[in-house]
């Protein structure tokens, strides 16, 4: 089996050249002007299209029991959304809750993907307790593959660890040259003013923010920050919203913590008047941290641009808004938190971020491909356009121009908290390891095609 991407512009974080890019097997093996075709070779004319390394999302939901409920995605619709949204690799969080086996967990959650998934696949050990079993399979886990964890500061009593927990396992991390992913925001702040709010009648989405300001987040950062300090781990902060929040963490690293930086697309894009919306509608943009004050969008694309922010995620957490969101009709606390976003990453990113001059065409690679590749020790392998890589290839369309819709979407979803939005540009063909998953924008690709990528540790 062997492709041939003929007449594209390449772009990588450091590169941007017109080639074409030759494909034998799983595996990038040749970058040269004119190629010419061997028999039997497919071929994909990028003339006038850029071509991008497969895009990889690190921060995804597919399977989430969580709030009373379960995300709605699996791994047929999930990697079938990424995918046609320009994603190659996800990486999932595998969240077992405190009261569950970590290792059956693990194993639970490779069930969900393997022989499912079109889309290359991996995940963040979710770490919800810490105890002598629990640290025996944490070593076991990481054996089989995987060199990341994922803590939760808020949601105690479901997945939130106490500081002895956090401590340890940062302890353990920093042994194993794991890094650790962390939901940074206090629970007991978050706790009491919920309970306040809801005692004063304030029960409606907007009071979603109102129960998790600012302060709330940014002392979560400052909490991991300091156990970073303190066991040397390498520390990944997901979905960071604010301004205040990055003041922290930017201080802790010029202590010398080890921090990468995580924001979400919806940060960048919709802010605290969506969760506001009359007649519930601010449900569907409900999630934690909650979406802020636009002033925080400038903050965030700027901290993109000069290298403070490092990568781009979604959160992808697909809650439908007739049966589960409406849970919380009389009361925000009991509105599954999430809002999905895992097809629309990089079209979203590219118009607001990229055509708006936010950002350049290679931040836009970094962010959402080689960057995390390089962090979640996928790299070179992901992450980039060279011989030796995987053939997972993103020929991106600049001329197309389209509406985001819940009628179009693959997302198996009720709505789309994007729903009328313009894009300037989508992925048209889509690669995985050689094999073609998306093409004209519609999705060909073969469920179980779809790897568990081993990776090994690497942050001693
Ligand atoms: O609202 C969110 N973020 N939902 C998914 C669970 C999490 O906190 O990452
Ligand atoms: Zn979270
Ligand atoms: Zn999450």
């Amino acid at each position: 089996m062997s492709l041939l991407i003929k007449n594209g512009e390449i772009v990588t974080a450091s590169e941007r050249y017109i080639a074409d890019i030759f494909c034998e097997g799983e595996t990038i093996t040749r970058i040269d002007k004119h190629i010419a075709a061997p028999k039997g070779a497919e071929v994909i004319d990028a003339q006038g299209k850029f071509v991008f390394p497969g895009f990889i999302d690190p921060h995804v939901h597919i399977y989430l029991p969580f709030m009373g409920s379960s995300s709605k995605d699996n791994y047929v619709t999930g990697s079938r959304a990424a995918l046609v949204g320009g994603t190659t690799t996800l990486i999932e969080m595998c969240c077992p809750a405190r009261k569950d086996d970590a290792l059956e967990g693990f194993e639970l959650w490779m069930k969900q993907a393997a022989g499912k998934s079109a889309c290359d696949f991996s995940f963040h050990m979710g770490v919800a307790r810490f105890d002598e079993k629990t640290e025996k399979q944490l070593r076991e886990i990481v054996k089989r593959g995987i060199s990341s964890f994922k803590i939760f500061l808020a949601y105690k009593g479901a997945f939130g660890v106490d500081d002895t927990e956090l401590y340890r396992t940062l302890k353990l991390a920093k042994e194993l040259g794991v890094i650790v992913t962390a939901h940074c925001e206090n629970e007991t702040l978050i706790t009491e003013r919920s309970r306040e709010l809801i005692a004063a009648g304030k029960t409606d989405p907007g009071q979603h923010h109102e129960s998790r300001p600012p302060a709330v987040e940014a002392e979560g950062v400052h909490h991991l920050m300091s156990f970073a300090e303190l066991t040397g781990a390498a520390t990944y902060i997901v979905h960071l919203s604010c301004k205040e929040a990055l003041d922290q963490a930017i201080a802790a690293r010029q202590r010398g913590v080890r921090v990468t930086i995580e924001t979400l697309i919806q940060y960048l894009t919709l802010d605290k008047t969506d969760a506001e919306k009359p007649n519930f509608e601010g449900a569907k943009y409900v999630m934690s941290p909650p979406l802020r004050d636009r002033r925080n969008q400038e903050v965030l694309w700027n901290g993109l641009r000069d290298g403070l922010i490092q990568t781009v995620a979604t959160d992808h957490a697909p809650f439908d808004f007739k049966g589960q969101k409406s849970m919380g009709k009389n009361d925000f606390t009991k509105i599954p938190n999430g809002i999905p976003s895992l097809e629309e990453r990089i079209k979203l990113l590219y118009t607001y971020g990229v055509k708006t001059g936010k950002i350049d065409l290679h931040t836009f690679v970094n962010a959402a491909s080689t960057q995390v590749a390089k962090t979640f020790d996928l790299f070179p392998r992901k992450g980039t356009i060279q011989p030796g890589a995987d053939a997972d290839l993103v020929v991106f369309d600049p001329n197309y121009r389209g509406k985001i819709s819940v009628k179009t979407q693959s997302m198996n979803l009720d709505y789309s908290a994007f729903e009328g939005w313009k894009v300037e540009g989508r992925p048209s063909e889509v690669t995985v390891r050689g094999q073609v998953a998306v093409r004209n924008g519609k999705f060909v690709g073969e469920h179980g095609h779809g790897k568990f990528l081993q990776r090994k540790p690497s942050h001693f």
